[in-house]
């Protein structure tokens, strides 16, 4: 049996540095095989856009922490080094977007015991209007890896659904029952409860969370989302981070012979470190 820890949306610098904190004794306490997190909001700095997107210097930090590869989403490719980012090949956008697009959308991590774990990145419509059907998108790359076959190129499954429908990520989820092990949702940065087993052993919920600053709106100041929302022909306002306690949301997913055996919500709350980096963080 292998261990998949999945991290919700990492939000700027509090998120990253809570994760800095919390992962090693994560993955120590867990015995995560697999570390993946999504890292489409990791931008530090502000920008324009809002603090979306991710940097270089940003993803080295949560490589360095113990990510072995990062999934994202309509944010993948904001900021002044959205192109470069994805050099990387640790570092996935969503699949399911023009082929022109820079990126790639799936790739494979290793266990240290051998296992090889197929990871997609896919949105949904109402992440990113423009995306291409997921279902064949999801089908090809199955194809590709020969997942069900003697020759398969992967182990198990893992795709990361980023959007906001239920409705899409569930039904996508049944559809390849028994093919994929996992199929997690991230985007909203609220984490649900629905986190359990589908028939053929594949673990589901609908969404992961985010680690991030909470006391806003998704991780960011909810005065900049009023006054877009109220007020779409003005000038932007610029995006903050949020204040309040910083929270992490994951999940643990365990995996045999290709499907999923058990999946738990993993949560912790700025309050669980300790006080030094409380104050660190909060000032
Ligand atoms: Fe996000
Ligand atoms: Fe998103």
């Amino acid at each position: 049996m292998t261990t998949l820890l999945f991290i919700g949306d990492i939000v700027g610098e509090p998120g990253l540095r809570f994760l800095e904190t919390n992962l090693p004794e994560l993955i120590q306490m867990h015995n995560a095989d697999f570390v993946i997190a999504n890292a489409e909001n990791l931008h530090l700095e502000d920008h324009p856009n809002g603090p979306c997107g991710m940097t270089a210097s940003a993803l080295a930090r949560l490589f360095a922490a113990g990510v072995q590869l990062v999934t994202g989403g309509n944010h993948s490719w904001d900021g002044p080094e959205g192109a470069t980012v994805h050099d990387d090949p640790r570092v996935l956008r969503p699949l399911n977007v023009s082929s022109s697009t820079p990126g790639r959308g799936a790739g494979i991590v290793s266990s240290r015991g051998g296992v090889r774990l197929g990871v997609v990145n896919l949105a949904g419509r109402s992440a990113i209007p423009t995306v291409i059907d997921p279902f064949p998108v999801l089908e090809a790359q199955l194809q590709i890896w020969g997942v069900g076959t003697d020759t398969s190129s992967v182990d198990a499954v893992f795709v990361d659904h980023h959007g906001e429908s239920v409705f899409e990520k569930v039904t996508l989820a049944h559809a390849f029952s028994g093919r994929i092990a996992a199929l997690v949702g991230t985007h909203t940065h609220v984490p649900t409860m629905d986190a359990g087993l589908l028939p053929g052993g594949v673990a589901f919920v609908s969404d992961v969370g985010m680690t991030g600053p909470g006391g806003g709106a998704q991780g960011y100041d909810p005065a900049s989302f009023v006054q877009n929302l109220r007020f779409p022909n003005d000038a932007r306002t610029p995006m903050r981070l949020a204040s309040g306690a910083v929270e992490l949301g994951a999940v643990l997913i365990r995996l045999e012979g290709g499907k999923a055996v058990g999946i738990e919500r993993v949560n912790l709350q700025q309050s669980a470190v300790q006080p030094s980096a409380i104050l660190e963080l909060t000032r």
